[in-house]
């Protein structure tokens, strides 16, 4: 998570990608359900195309999601042609296992179709996994691979140190392609700090509690926002008042009657990205156009 992206990191970041989208048949991208543009860089299609890769989304953190607009945004991709799938890395079992290996066959149907013809129907699809920090890529890795993962295995042609595991028919390069957010997008970045894609260390936490308050006042969140912390239909105009009143209404009062902010900033987006306030999504599809 403690990377500072710098133009020295990128393009080491990309040369990295570009050498092992060559070892792989394709690539998965994992997005952030809850902010499916603004946690997508732009400059992985690029990169596939130079490598001639087909890939597919998986829309993780599905769970945390509003759930119509994870439909809408299968739907998008599906119009679009892009294989993609809703995913929660974090439900653990067979049954997301095998929602995975299904859903990257279906998206190299093609490919097996000509290894079939090949007579190389039984070998396994080579994976990697791309994405920006903190969106469920070692999270994915380990649940699809399990146990298997410690084991390192050598193949020829694939650099020293990378491990392939072995899942379903796949094959998973493990080492996942680390991206760079899309900082650069005001919006977008305040998006990315609020659901916690950015460390927090850099940012200050009352300032992030505002931008997210800033959000969640929008007619499409209030009620959430109201019913959570039982706020009157009359809200502050000014949105630091709205912090402290949310600090009061959780009795984070501090000597002399004041609200601690601090405290009450840490406890919302605490909460916002634990899914408490509800299953949210901050890039809604009726704000982006067909790509
Ligand atoms: P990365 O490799 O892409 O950097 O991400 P990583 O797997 O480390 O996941 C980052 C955080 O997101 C972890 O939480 C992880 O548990 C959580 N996460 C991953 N996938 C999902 C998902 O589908 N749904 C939900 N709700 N959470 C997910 P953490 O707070 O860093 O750790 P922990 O609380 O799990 O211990």
């Amino acid at each position: 998570m403690n990377i500072n992206w710098y133009p020295g990191h990128m393009a080491k970041a990309k040369r990295m990608i570009e050498d092992s989208l060559k070892q792989v048949d394709m690539a998965v991208e994992l997005i952030d359900a809850r902010i499916p543009v603004s946690s997508r860089n732009p400059d992985i299609a690029p990169l596939l195309a130079k490598a001639n890769r087909p890939s597919m989304i998986l829309l993780n953190k599905s769970d945390l999601a509003d759930p119509v607009e994870n439909d809408r945004w299968l739907a998008r991709y599906k119009k679009e042609g892009i294989p993609a799938i809703l995913f929660n890395a974090k439900a653990t079992g067979a049954k997301s296992n095998a929602e995975f290996v299904a859903a990257v066959k279906a998206a190299f149907a093609e490919k097996i179709e000509r290894n079939t013809a090949k007579g190389m129907a039984g070998r396994a699809i080579k994976i990697m996994v791309l994405g920006i920090p903190n969106v469920g890529k070692s999270t994915v890795i380990n649940n699809i691979c399990g146990s298997k993962r410690a084991k390192a295995e050598d193949r020829p042609g694939v650099t020293r140190g990378k491990q392939w595991i072995s899942a379903g028919g796949l094959d998973i390069l493990d080492t996942p392609g680390i991206l760079w957010p899309r900082l650069e997008d005001k919006t977008a970045a305040e998006k990315l700090a609020v659901t916690g894609a950015i460390r927090d260390e850099i940012l200050d936490s009352e300032e992030l509690a505002v931008c997210l308050l800033n959000i969640l006042r929008a007619p499409e969140y209030i009620k959430l926002l109201s019913a959570r912390y039982k706020l009157p239909e009359e809200l502050p105009e000014d949105t630091y008042d709205l912090l402290s009143l949310i600090g009061r209404k959780r009795g984070f009062v501090i000597s002399g009657g004041e609200v601690d902010t601090e405290r009450t900033a840490a406890v919302l987006l605490d909460e916002f990205r634990g899914g408490k306030i509800g299953r949210i999504t901050l890039d809604r599809t009726e704000n982006y156009d067909q790509h």
